[in-house]
């Protein structure tokens, strides 16, 4: 099969691209590179591309076209949550209108399996600790409101022309499977809390004042393999003709503390760590882990690996 990824150059669509070319397919990596690392891409063909750009459709489908493309996993979008507070027309700009083109490109040119990456972000702060795809989305923030927007638009298309699509709503990523694919972005807590340690400074914990066990927020850290292989399960999913469903939670149905975390980090990194609390940060619900049942009943994909493993796989890539 040959499969195009968009933000193939990316920290998880890298190894995404990994999984699908270990397991024979064909992959053609479509990325604009302002964040991603061409290095990553190996030997799949890369197609340097901003989605949003006039004449991306036009591009997009002659790329199709060409190379015969079968099936899309699209990751390419703009992801910093601050970030899209203070500039939310040009988050709907890049990840709502490049979702808009490339959805346009597969229609003319006859592709029509999509596996869409979206996020927990798309439920805001629910009112029970762990969700299921059926939690009212309320997303508080304007990247939250694109992937929303973007599962919206992606189940219109299916309704429209016949696309076939799964949305994948990304509960908290970190660890990596390759040193060499690590996350390089400190945009969140896991690379946050090994650049800390890299830079001697002490991390920061925003609030140890919510009702928690331990006072501090708690997140559902699903490794990034674990990921990537639910994207692989999402595309064999998209081959069958009777599919129930097409939004799946994509986490491991634990929940670990900013404190469990840190601690993790320094037991894995035999250091002693004492952060500082800080704050609260506006925005932030207490515990946000996902409800795994459907995707691992109707996908048969489940997490293998546990937050112990994602910190040791994050410290091995630092120490190579
Ligand atoms: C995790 C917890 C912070 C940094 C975001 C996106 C979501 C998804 C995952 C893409 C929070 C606390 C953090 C620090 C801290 N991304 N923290 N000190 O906010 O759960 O989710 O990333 O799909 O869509 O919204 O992730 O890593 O920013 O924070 O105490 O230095 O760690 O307050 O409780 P978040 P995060």
């Amino acid at each position: 099969m040959t499969v195009l990824l968009t933000g193939g150059a990316g920290y998880i669509g890298s190894h995404v691209v990994r999984l699908l070319q270990q397991r024979g397919e064909k992959v053609i990596v479509v990325d604009d590179l302002s964040e991603g690392i061409e290095a990553r891409v190996g030997n799949a063909e890369l197609v340097k591309l901003d989605l949003a750009a006039d004449g991306a459709i036009d591009k997009l489908t002659s790329v199709f076209l060409e190379h015969g493309v079968q099936a899309v996993v699209h990751l390419a979008a703009r992801k910093k949550v601050g970030e899209s507070v203070e500039r939310p027309e040009w988050y709907a700009e890049q990840n709502v209108g490049g979702l808009k083109n490339l959805l346009a490109a597969m229609r003319a040119a006859g592709v029509d399996r999509l596996v869409f990456s979206s996020s927990a972000a798309t439920y805001g702060v629910p009112d029970s600790p762990r969700v299921n795809e059926d939690f009212d989305c309320k997303p508080i923030n304007p990247y939250g409101q694109t992937k929303l927007d973007g599962e919206h638009l992606v189940q219109a298309a299916a309704v429209q022309w016949g696309l076939r699509e799964v949305s994948l709503r990304y509960f908290n990523v970190a660890g990596t499977g390759w040193p060499e694919l690590v996350d390089t972005q400190a945009a969140n807590l896991v690379p946050i809390v090994f650049q800390s340690l890299e830079q001697g400074v002490t991390p920061r914990v925003f609030g140890s004042d919510y009702p928690t066990p331990d006072g501090t927020c708690v997140r559902d850290y699903v490794h990034v393999l674990d990921l990537a292989e639910a994207h692989l399960a999402a595309i064999d999913y998209l081959e069958r003709d009777e599919r129930p469903f097409d939004v799946f939670n994509v986490g491991t149905g634990v929940g670990s503390s900013v404190l469990e975390v840190i601690r993790e980090v320094a037991s894995v990194s035999k250091t002693e760590i004492v952060p500082q609390i800080e704050p609260r940060r506006p925005g932030d619900p207490a515990f946000l882990a996902a409800d795994v049942s459907r995707i691992d009943k109707i996908l048969g994909w489940r997490a293998k690996y546990d937050l112990h493993e994602i910190i040791k796989s994050v410290w091995e890539a630092q120490n190579k």
